[in-house]
């Protein structure tokens, strides 16, 4: 039986990266997928290619943009808030406009999709799942902005957690915490790097395990998290790091 078997999830940034093998995993395990991005061209194909998936254009920084997206689904059972940037640098280095750029995607993007969503996810539960990162529970020098961003998405979810068990809603939000992936975002922080390859074997160094991890490392417990499995899960960080935090 697949673990996802009728279910609707919603998942942000799905066109490239964790959240392309996220929905790439909830295919397999039976789960239909919308996947939202503000990446048509590349949406629109893994929305081709997974079959029971279709593509929808998310910016997930505009509240139209959200209505718009989730006005397209009758019910949602999963919702991944996964779009995500990442700005290099420490608090001399980085502007303000940086700093609102990146909160205005990372944490406003995560606080309106689920303002948008809930509606849809009232009336049989469901789960949120919010892309966090280790550098939203410890500190790096070089990643104040980011640093800022995934802290308030992992505070943001439990308060979210607290605030759905009161309420009774049978909805779970937790956070997904996971190290250096190697995904094209990456890639991108390297190219703000002076010297990207010593940047790179930094990212190796922090991880006992001796390697990045793998896009399908995070969506196996993007996977539990969205099953019935995780029905006692909530408001939890879930740390997949290669050490990295021990
Ligand atoms: N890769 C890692 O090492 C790592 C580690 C910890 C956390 N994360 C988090 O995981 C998430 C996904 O990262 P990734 O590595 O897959 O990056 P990625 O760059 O491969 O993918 C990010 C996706 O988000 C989309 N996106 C960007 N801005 C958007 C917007 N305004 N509206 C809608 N979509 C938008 C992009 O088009 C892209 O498809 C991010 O939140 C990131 O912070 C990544």
């Amino acid at each position: 039986m697949a673990r996802l078997a009728g279910k609707i999830a919603f998942v942000t940034g799905a066109a490239s990266g964790l959240g392309a093998a996220i929905a790439r995993a909830y295919v397999a395990e039976g789960a239909s997928v919308v996947i939202a991005d503000i990446d048509d061209e590349a949406g629109a194909a893994l929305a081709a290619e997974l079959g029971n998936a279709r593509f929808v254009h998310l910016d997930v920084t505009s509240e139209e943009s959200w209505g718009a997206a989730i006005a397209t689904c009758d019910s949602i059972d999963v919702l991944v808030n996964n779009a995500g940037i990442t700005t290099l640098g420490s608090i001399e280095e980085c502007t303000v406009a940086q700093f609102r750029h990146e909160l205005d995607i990372d944490v406003l993007g995560v606080f309106m999709g689920i303002q948008a969503a809930l509606p849809k996810m009232k009336a049989r539960g469901g789960s949120i799942i919010n892309m966090s990162s280790l550098a939203g529970i410890s500190a790096s020098a070089n990643l104040v902005v980011y640093n800022a961003a995934k802290a308030a998405v992992t505070l943001m979810t439990k308060s979210c957690a607290l605030h759905f068990a009161q309420k009774g809603y049978g909805i779970r939000c937790n956070s997904i915490h996971p190290g250096a992936i190697h995904t094209p975002i990456i890639d991108k922080v390297l190219a703000q790097s002076d010297d990207p390859e010593a940047l790179y074997q930094s990212f190796v160094a922090t991880h006992p395990i001796g390697r990045l991890g793998k896009p399908e490392e995070i969506a196996a417990i993007a996977v539990y998290l969205a099953s019935d499995e995780s029905a006692f899960a909530t408001g939890a960080e879930f740390r997949i790091d290669g050490g990295a935090s021990i």
